[in-house]
Protein backbone atom coordinates (compact mmCIF):
# COMPACT_ATOMS: atom_id res chain seq x y z
CA UNK A 1 0.00 0.00 0.00
CA UNK A 2 1.02 3.65 -0.70
CA UNK A 3 2.16 5.29 2.02
CA UNK A 4 3.43 9.11 2.59
CA UNK A 5 5.80 10.77 -0.53
CA UNK A 6 9.42 9.92 0.65
CA UNK A 7 11.39 12.31 -1.78
CA UNK A 8 10.37 13.91 -4.87
CA UNK A 9 12.85 14.79 -7.77
CA UNK A 10 12.71 16.93 -11.31
CA UNK A 11 10.45 13.70 -12.78
CA UNK A 12 9.48 11.33 -10.39
CA UNK A 13 8.28 10.90 -6.84
CA UNK A 14 8.85 8.15 -4.29
CA UNK A 15 6.41 7.06 -1.50
CA UNK A 16 6.75 4.68 1.12
CA UNK A 17 4.93 1.58 1.31
CA UNK A 18 3.99 -1.04 3.89
CA UNK A 19 7.14 -2.80 3.77
CA UNK A 20 10.30 -1.13 4.34
CA UNK A 21 11.87 -3.16 1.61
CA UNK A 22 10.22 -1.82 -1.19
CA UNK A 23 9.12 1.77 -2.62
CA UNK A 24 7.17 3.39 -5.07
CA UNK A 25 8.51 5.32 -7.95
CA UNK A 26 6.04 7.46 -9.93
CA UNK A 27 7.04 8.76 -13.12
CA UNK A 28 5.42 12.56 -13.68
CA UNK A 29 4.61 14.02 -17.04
CA UNK A 30 7.30 16.69 -15.25
CA UNK A 31 10.12 17.87 -17.37
CA UNK A 32 13.68 19.33 -16.53
CA UNK A 33 16.83 20.43 -17.95
CA UNK A 34 19.93 22.26 -17.44
CA UNK A 35 20.24 20.98 -13.50
CA UNK A 36 16.27 22.01 -13.18
CA UNK A 37 16.88 25.79 -14.94
CA UNK A 38 14.51 24.49 -17.81
CA UNK A 39 11.23 23.34 -16.85
CA UNK A 40 7.90 22.02 -18.80
CA UNK A 41 5.43 19.31 -18.62
CA UNK A 42 4.79 16.92 -21.57
CA UNK A 43 1.62 14.84 -22.09
CA UNK A 44 1.78 11.27 -21.02
CA UNK A 45 5.41 11.28 -20.56
CA UNK A 46 5.31 9.33 -17.09
CA UNK A 47 3.40 6.79 -18.55
CA UNK A 48 5.93 6.10 -21.38
CA UNK A 49 8.79 6.31 -19.73
CA UNK A 50 7.59 4.08 -17.11
CA UNK A 51 6.58 1.59 -19.70
CA UNK A 52 9.59 1.67 -21.47
CA UNK A 53 11.68 1.73 -18.33
CA UNK A 54 9.58 -1.80 -16.87
CA UNK A 55 10.50 -3.07 -20.35
CA UNK A 56 14.30 -2.84 -20.11
CA UNK A 57 14.51 -3.35 -16.62
CA UNK A 58 12.63 -6.27 -17.59
CA UNK A 59 14.56 -7.13 -20.32
CA UNK A 60 18.60 -6.72 -18.35
CA UNK A 61 17.11 -8.85 -15.33
CA UNK A 62 16.32 -11.94 -18.42
CA UNK A 63 20.22 -10.88 -19.11
CA UNK A 64 21.32 -11.44 -15.74
CA UNK A 65 21.99 -8.01 -14.82
CA UNK A 66 20.05 -6.90 -11.27
CA UNK A 67 17.86 -4.19 -11.23
CA UNK A 68 15.68 -2.60 -8.73
CA UNK A 69 12.32 -3.67 -10.72
CA UNK A 70 9.86 -5.14 -8.97
CA UNK A 71 6.62 -4.88 -10.96
CA UNK A 72 3.97 -1.65 -12.06
CA UNK A 73 1.25 -0.74 -9.90
CA UNK A 74 -0.37 1.11 -12.41
CA UNK A 75 0.77 2.80 -15.73
CA UNK A 76 3.08 5.39 -14.17
CA UNK A 77 4.04 3.38 -10.72
CA UNK A 78 6.78 1.15 -10.53
CA UNK A 79 7.47 -1.07 -7.26
CA UNK A 80 11.31 -1.38 -6.71
CA UNK A 81 13.51 -2.03 -4.03
CA UNK A 82 14.65 0.04 -1.33
CA UNK A 83 18.19 1.04 -2.66
CA UNK A 84 21.14 2.86 -1.05
CA UNK A 85 21.47 5.24 -4.05
CA UNK A 86 25.10 5.86 -4.99
CA UNK A 87 25.28 9.61 -6.08
CA UNK A 88 27.17 8.80 -9.40
CA UNK A 89 26.06 9.13 -13.09
CA UNK A 90 27.43 6.69 -15.13
CA UNK A 91 26.96 7.29 -18.79
CA UNK A 92 27.83 4.84 -21.61
CA UNK A 93 28.99 6.47 -24.66
CA UNK A 94 28.67 4.64 -27.84
CA UNK A 95 28.60 7.69 -30.76
CA UNK A 96 29.71 11.81 -29.27
CA UNK A 97 26.91 13.80 -28.34
CA UNK A 98 25.95 16.34 -25.80
CA UNK A 99 28.28 17.72 -23.23
CA UNK A 100 31.35 15.38 -24.34
CA UNK A 101 31.52 17.41 -28.08
CA UNK A 102 30.73 20.79 -26.16
CA UNK A 103 33.95 20.10 -23.27
CA UNK A 104 36.23 17.96 -25.52
CA UNK A 105 37.33 18.66 -29.31
CA UNK A 106 35.14 15.65 -30.30
CA UNK A 107 32.77 15.91 -32.92
CA UNK A 108 29.17 15.34 -32.55
CA UNK A 109 28.42 11.59 -34.71
CA UNK A 110 32.09 10.34 -33.90
CA UNK A 111 31.83 6.60 -33.66
CA UNK A 112 34.04 5.28 -30.34
CA UNK A 113 35.29 1.75 -31.42
CA UNK A 114 35.49 1.15 -27.69
CA UNK A 115 32.58 2.20 -25.38
CA UNK A 116 33.40 5.40 -23.41
CA UNK A 117 32.63 5.22 -19.77
CA UNK A 118 32.11 9.00 -17.84
CA UNK A 119 31.07 9.05 -14.15
CA UNK A 120 29.32 12.38 -12.97
CA UNK A 121 29.00 13.76 -9.63
CA UNK A 122 25.16 13.02 -9.28
CA UNK A 123 24.79 16.68 -7.87
CA UNK A 124 22.55 20.05 -9.30
CA UNK A 125 24.06 22.11 -6.67
CA UNK A 126 27.51 21.46 -7.93
CA UNK A 127 26.48 20.85 -11.89
CA UNK A 128 27.19 17.42 -12.35
CA UNK A 129 31.17 17.65 -11.91
CA UNK A 130 33.37 15.20 -13.77
CA UNK A 131 33.97 11.83 -11.36
CA UNK A 132 36.27 9.27 -10.99
CA UNK A 133 36.94 6.31 -9.13
CA UNK A 134 39.69 8.05 -6.90
CA UNK A 135 37.13 11.45 -5.80
CA UNK A 136 34.34 8.58 -5.34
CA UNK A 137 36.69 6.68 -2.86
CA UNK A 138 37.82 10.43 -1.22
CA UNK A 139 34.32 11.85 -1.04
CA UNK A 140 33.30 8.20 0.66
CA UNK A 141 30.60 7.41 -1.76
CA UNK A 142 31.96 3.63 -3.49
CA UNK A 143 35.02 1.70 -2.76
CA UNK A 144 36.90 0.75 -5.94
CA UNK A 145 35.37 -2.77 -5.46
CA UNK A 146 32.18 -1.01 -5.96
CA UNK A 147 33.46 1.08 -8.81
CA UNK A 148 35.06 -1.30 -10.62
CA UNK A 149 31.69 -3.70 -10.71
CA UNK A 150 30.03 -0.31 -11.75
CA UNK A 151 31.98 0.46 -14.73
CA UNK A 152 31.76 -3.84 -15.68
CA UNK A 153 27.80 -3.48 -15.14
CA UNK A 154 27.53 -0.31 -16.98
CA UNK A 155 29.31 -2.03 -20.25
CA UNK A 156 27.35 -5.17 -19.93
CA UNK A 157 24.12 -3.40 -19.71
CA UNK A 158 25.78 -1.04 -22.63
CA UNK A 159 26.17 -4.43 -24.85
CA UNK A 160 22.67 -5.31 -23.93
CA UNK A 161 21.04 -2.18 -25.05
CA UNK A 162 22.69 -1.35 -27.93
CA UNK A 163 21.74 -4.55 -29.74
CA UNK A 164 18.15 -4.45 -28.34
CA UNK A 165 17.58 -1.20 -29.50
CA UNK A 166 19.57 -1.83 -32.84
CA UNK A 167 16.60 -4.42 -33.49
CA UNK A 168 14.34 -1.69 -32.82
CA UNK A 169 15.16 0.71 -35.04
CA UNK A 170 17.49 2.76 -32.78
CA UNK A 171 21.10 3.82 -32.11
CA UNK A 172 22.10 4.61 -28.55
CA UNK A 173 24.92 7.34 -28.26
CA UNK A 174 24.91 7.82 -24.54
CA UNK A 175 22.59 6.85 -21.67
CA UNK A 176 22.57 7.55 -17.94
CA UNK A 177 22.81 4.87 -15.65
CA UNK A 178 22.56 4.83 -11.79
CA UNK A 179 23.57 2.31 -9.44
CA UNK A 180 22.24 1.18 -5.56
CA UNK A 181 23.19 -0.87 -3.02
CA UNK A 182 20.68 -3.74 -1.70
CA UNK A 183 21.85 -6.58 0.83
CA UNK A 184 25.28 -5.89 -0.63
CA UNK A 185 24.50 -6.28 -3.88
CA UNK A 186 24.75 -3.60 -6.25
CA UNK A 187 21.72 -3.25 -8.94
CA UNK A 188 20.65 -1.24 -11.62
CA UNK A 189 18.61 1.57 -10.13
CA UNK A 190 16.28 4.86 -10.95
CA UNK A 191 15.24 4.64 -14.51
CA UNK A 192 16.17 3.83 -18.39
CA UNK A 193 13.76 5.84 -20.66
CA UNK A 194 14.16 8.87 -23.43
CA UNK A 195 14.94 11.08 -20.52
CA UNK A 196 17.99 9.36 -19.77
CA UNK A 197 19.08 7.66 -22.99
CA UNK A 198 20.09 9.63 -26.09
CA UNK A 199 17.54 7.79 -28.79
CA UNK A 200 18.43 8.28 -32.38
CA UNK A 201 16.38 6.90 -35.18
CA UNK A 202 18.41 4.44 -37.21
CA UNK A 203 16.79 5.76 -40.88
CA UNK A 204 16.21 9.63 -40.31
CA UNK A 205 18.93 10.18 -37.26
CA UNK A 206 16.10 11.86 -35.65
CA UNK A 207 16.49 12.67 -31.55
CA UNK A 208 13.66 10.79 -30.10
CA UNK A 209 14.35 11.34 -26.44
CA UNK A 210 14.71 14.57 -23.97
CA UNK A 211 17.28 16.55 -26.43
CA UNK A 212 13.93 16.99 -28.48
CA UNK A 213 13.23 19.44 -25.31
CA UNK A 214 16.32 20.77 -24.53
CA UNK A 215 16.95 22.02 -27.44
CA UNK A 216 13.58 22.94 -28.83
CA UNK A 217 13.99 20.49 -31.63
CA UNK A 218 9.46 19.21 -31.96
CA UNK A 219 6.82 17.16 -30.25
CA UNK A 220 8.21 15.52 -27.59
CA UNK A 221 5.52 13.67 -26.57
CA UNK A 222 4.67 12.13 -29.76
CA UNK A 223 8.80 10.93 -30.57
CA UNK A 224 8.49 9.57 -26.54
CA UNK A 225 4.83 7.71 -27.66
CA UNK A 226 7.16 6.43 -30.84
CA UNK A 227 9.64 4.80 -29.04
CA UNK A 228 7.02 3.06 -26.48
CA UNK A 229 5.27 2.07 -29.71
CA UNK A 230 8.45 0.31 -31.00
CA UNK A 231 9.50 -1.30 -27.14
CA UNK A 232 6.34 -1.81 -25.99
CA UNK A 233 3.80 -2.09 -28.86
CA UNK A 234 1.54 -4.61 -26.25
CA UNK A 235 0.31 -1.16 -24.35
CA UNK A 236 -1.29 0.17 -27.87
CA UNK A 237 -3.01 -2.89 -28.28
P1 LIG B 1 25.19 14.81 -21.41
O1 LIG B 1 25.69 14.69 -22.81
O2 LIG B 1 24.34 16.03 -21.18
O3 LIG B 1 26.29 14.66 -20.42
O4 LIG B 1 24.21 13.58 -21.16
C1 LIG B 1 24.64 12.26 -21.33
C2 LIG B 1 23.48 11.29 -21.17
O5 LIG B 1 23.00 11.28 -19.85
C3 LIG B 1 22.27 11.61 -22.04
O6 LIG B 1 21.79 10.39 -22.58
C4 LIG B 1 21.28 12.20 -21.12
C5 LIG B 1 21.62 11.62 -19.79
N1 LIG B 1 21.47 12.55 -18.68
C6 LIG B 1 20.59 12.24 -17.65
O7 LIG B 1 19.93 11.21 -17.65
N2 LIG B 1 20.52 13.11 -16.59
C7 LIG B 1 21.24 14.25 -16.51
O8 LIG B 1 21.12 14.98 -15.53
C8 LIG B 1 22.14 14.54 -17.59
C9 LIG B 1 22.98 15.79 -17.55
C10 LIG B 1 22.22 13.67 -18.64
N1 LIG C 1 18.00 15.95 -15.63
C1 LIG C 1 18.81 17.12 -15.56
C2 LIG C 1 18.04 18.32 -15.08
O1 LIG C 1 16.93 18.32 -14.77
C3 LIG C 1 19.57 17.49 -16.78
C4 LIG C 1 19.29 16.89 -18.10
O2 LIG C 1 18.76 15.80 -18.21
O3 LIG C 1 19.67 17.55 -19.10
O4 LIG C 1 18.50 19.38 -15.01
Amino acid sequence: MKKEMLYSGKAKTIYKTDDPEKLISEFRDSLTAFDGKKKSEAANKGYFNAQISKKLFEMLEEEGIPTHYLGMLSENEMLVRAVDIIPIEVIPRNIAAGSITRKYPIEEGTVFKIPVIVLDYKSDEYGDPMMNEDIAVAMGIATYEETAQIRAMALKVNEILVKYLDEKGFLLPDFKLEFGRVDDRIVVADEISCDTCRLWDKSTGQSMDKDIFRFDKGDLSRAYEEVARRIVPEIFE
